[in-house]
């Protein structure tokens, strides 16, 4: 017998899931965290005709990301699938703690990588879709800084769902109106292994005052409901006043997956990467001394 979160939480994933172009073959991001161990869980229950990749990003932070591997395998073994997993020191040979001695700021830059990542696996192995375990929360705090920063182009640009276009495979968020909490509970209930231990490195203490605040405005689930409504209306109205310019994407200089610069943001960031590390070994090397 299934509980009432189980079913709320299916039905909403079953609702955005619908709205979507048919697809065949979806990739799944897998963290080894409750949101997308709980994505995965609920997506191969309720769709067991579709073909399911889960991939893995080992970013490389220390015993953080072992721990975040060995739940997602846990996770993607107890679905019966294989598990990807794009290792960033053995294919780029550096790690994201390389990366934060040259940007100090490195959420950003690994919310870059992801992206980025998650879309040229996914083209790869020929998947018709991402599916990204983001909720609700995420959402609204995404929209309420924009709205709050005047960032209108950000918001008017915001969709839970966004299609192929090129080599940028189609990314569905099924999550996005189902609350963090729930997601918790159906972990729990349907006893997936998961880490919940936090990132160490990503100091995110705006996002964090952000949901606070969403907290104490939102005393019941559907306040946080009817908010996202108001918002994704709002991000509608935008774009069809036409606030937003059209940014014309073109292949990327180097990999040639689409951007909207000559290189894209991945390309520039791994050269920096490479160049900043090469000149630290050069200058570390006997010969040069
Ligand atoms: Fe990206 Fe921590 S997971 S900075
Ligand atoms: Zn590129």
């Amino acid at each position: 017998m299934s509980s009432r979160v189980e079913e709320i939480v299916r039905r909403r994933v079953l609702t955005e899931v619908e709205k979507y172009p048919v697809f065949r073959r979806a990739a799944v991001a897998l963290s080894g965290g409750k949101d997308s161990g709980s994505l995965l869980h609920v997506f191969t229950e309720s769709y067991p005709d579709k073909e399911v990749i889960p991939i893995h990003l080992n970013l490389g932070i220390g015993g953080f990301s072992e721990a975040s591997e060995r739940f997602a395998r846990m996770q993607a073994e107890r679905a019966g699938l294989h598990l990807v997993v794009f290792n960033l020191e053995r294919e780029l040979g550096f790690t994201i703690l390389d990366a934060r001695r040259i940007y100090p700021k490195v959420c950003s830059v690994c919310g870059c990588f992801k992206r980025y990542l998650l879309n040229r696996i996914a083209f790869e192995l020929d998947a018709d879709i991402v599916l990204t375990a983001h909720h609700l929360e995420d959402f609204l705090v995404r929209m309420f800084k924009s709205v709050l920063n005047a960032g209108f182009e950000e918001l008017a640009r915001f969709k839970t769902y966004l299609p192929k276009n090129g080599n940028l495979v189609a990314k569905g968020r099924p999550f996005c109106r189902v609350p963090e909490r729930m997601i918790a509970e159906y972990a729990l209930l349907k006893g997936i292994p998961f880490l919940s231990e936090k990132c160490p490195i990503g100091r995110k203490v705006n996002i964090e005052r952000f949901r606070k605040t969403i907290e104490i405005l939102a005393r019941r689930q559907s306040q946080k409901l009817l908010y996202f409504s108001s918002l994704t209306k709002l991000a509608e109205m935008l774009q069809n006043c036409g606030a937003i310019t059209i940014q014309e994407l073109k292949p990327c200089s180097s990999c040639g997956f689409l951007a909207s610069g000559e290189t894209c943001s991945f390309c520039t960031r791994v050269r920096k990467i490479k160049a900043f590390l090469e000149r630290g070994q050069a200058s570390s090397s006997p010969n040069t001394r």
